[in-house]
């Protein structure tokens, strides 16, 4: 069996003001009209039946994804009352997963990029899913590097290399984690590094055994929990009395950077991770003056700005290089080279409160 875990309980803060706590990224339209989540299930179930696909995300977020997909049955959204990154996400849908589907695969994915050529995407991960089988293997999706970013996972490939359904399985040497600039430019001129997608596929036992060896103190929570979860009916009270324990700490610092047998498959699809507001630049049209506009604008003398009304009129002259968002009670003003640093206005935000 293909299982599916789809992990949404990030905050998108670096989208704000338009992805907001109560309505992240993944639950808007920033693409395409449907919202991110919706897609990404979409696309997953021509490969996975919907019955085997599970959201894991955070309390706040529980009722609007049953909202917005009311074919998913309740009992896979698996709700964590605090966020512990990507780690526990994991581990937790592994010990539900592993009752329910002994011996399955599981495809994990975040909720919230753009993937062009979804049969391109179901081809890989047919693929992955076979290299998935054999040993102890972790299959990751790689993406060409195209500048030295800093927020990513970088994988080395080596010559090790098998066609498997006409595409390139390598071996992979190190997976370093969000390495610093310089560390990023050297990757990038070497020449065979890939960016980490995010996108991982492995044997349900095989990620519950690198937990075990590798981040036991989470390996005991679970163990705990999947043991009360044998005795009770009530899933969720469970996890909302055990998961605070977890450390905080993502899989790739937690398993990927520690372990061998990591494969990757280089990407034979468009991928986009939508991180910020610049991400517009790259996934839609622009007008000759190379601006993203959408809604009510009226732009003279302006230039490759990224503009979104929200009903009201906007009108520019005479700018360049801007991020201009209007929301219904904010309006965001950013030059473009700050879009990372959105989440500082945030804090300050919170801290003025
Ligand atoms: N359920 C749940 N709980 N989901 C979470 C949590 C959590 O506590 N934290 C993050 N997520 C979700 C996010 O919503 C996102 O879909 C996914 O997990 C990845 O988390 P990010 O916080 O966006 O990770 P990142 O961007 O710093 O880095 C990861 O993705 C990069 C590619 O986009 C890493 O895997 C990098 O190696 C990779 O290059
Ligand atoms: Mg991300």
């Amino acid at each position: 069996t293909i299982t599916a875990v789809i992990m949404a309980g990030g905050k998108g803060e670096r989208f704000w003001p338009k992805s907001r706590t109560n309505l992240p990224k993944q639950f808007l339209n920033i693409s395409g009209n449907k919202s991110m989540i919706q897609q990404t299930i979409g696309r997953l179930e021509k490969l996975i039946d919907i019955t085997q696909i599970f959201i894991v995300t955070n309390e706040l977020y529980a009722e609007l994804i049953h909202a917005q997909l009311p074919n998913l049955p309740l009992e896979n959204i698996i709700i964590e009352p605090v966020g512990r990154n990507t780690a526990p996400c994991v581990g937790i849908a592994s010990i539900i997963i592993e009752e329910k589907f002994p011996d399955s695969t599981m495809v994990v994915l975040p909720s919230d990029h753009i993937i062009e050529n979804e049969e391109g995407f179901i081809k890989i991960l047919e693929t992955a899913v076979e290299v998935s089988q054999n040993n102890s293997n972790l299959v990751t999706l790689g993406i060409k590097p195209t500048y030295p970013e800093t927020g990513y996972g970088y994988i080395e490939s080596t010559k090790e290399m098998e066609i498997i359904n006409e595409l390139e399985v390598h071996k992979v040497s190190n997976f370093v984690e969000k390495p610093n600039l310089e560390t990023a430019e050297s990757y990038l001129s070497s020449g065979n590094f890939f960016w980490n997608s995010g996108i991982f596929i492995w044997k349900t036992a095989v990620i519950r055994k690198y937990i075990k060896q590798l981040m036991p103190d989470m390996h005991d929570i679970l163990e705990t929990m999947k043991t009360a979860f044998s005795t009770s009916t009530n899933r969720n009270d469970i996890i909302r009395s055990e998961f605070y324990k977890m450390p905080d700490q993502s899989i790739d610092y937690g398993i990927m950077e520690k372990v061998n047998n990591i494969y990757v498959i280089p990407c034979i699809f468009g991928w986009d991770d939508v991180g910020s507001w610049t991400a517009l630049d790259r996934i839609n049209e622009h007008d000759e003056n190379g601006n993203v506009i959408k809604g009510n604008i009226l732009n003279l003398d302006t230039k490759r700005c990224i503009i979104e009304s929200n009903g009201k009129l906007i009108a520019t002259l005479g700018v360049e290089d801007l991020i201009i968002v209007d929301t219904e009670d904010v309006t965001l003003i950013c030059s473009k080279d700050k879009a990372q640093e959105v989440k500082v206005l945030l804090k300050e935000l919170r801290m003025q409160k």
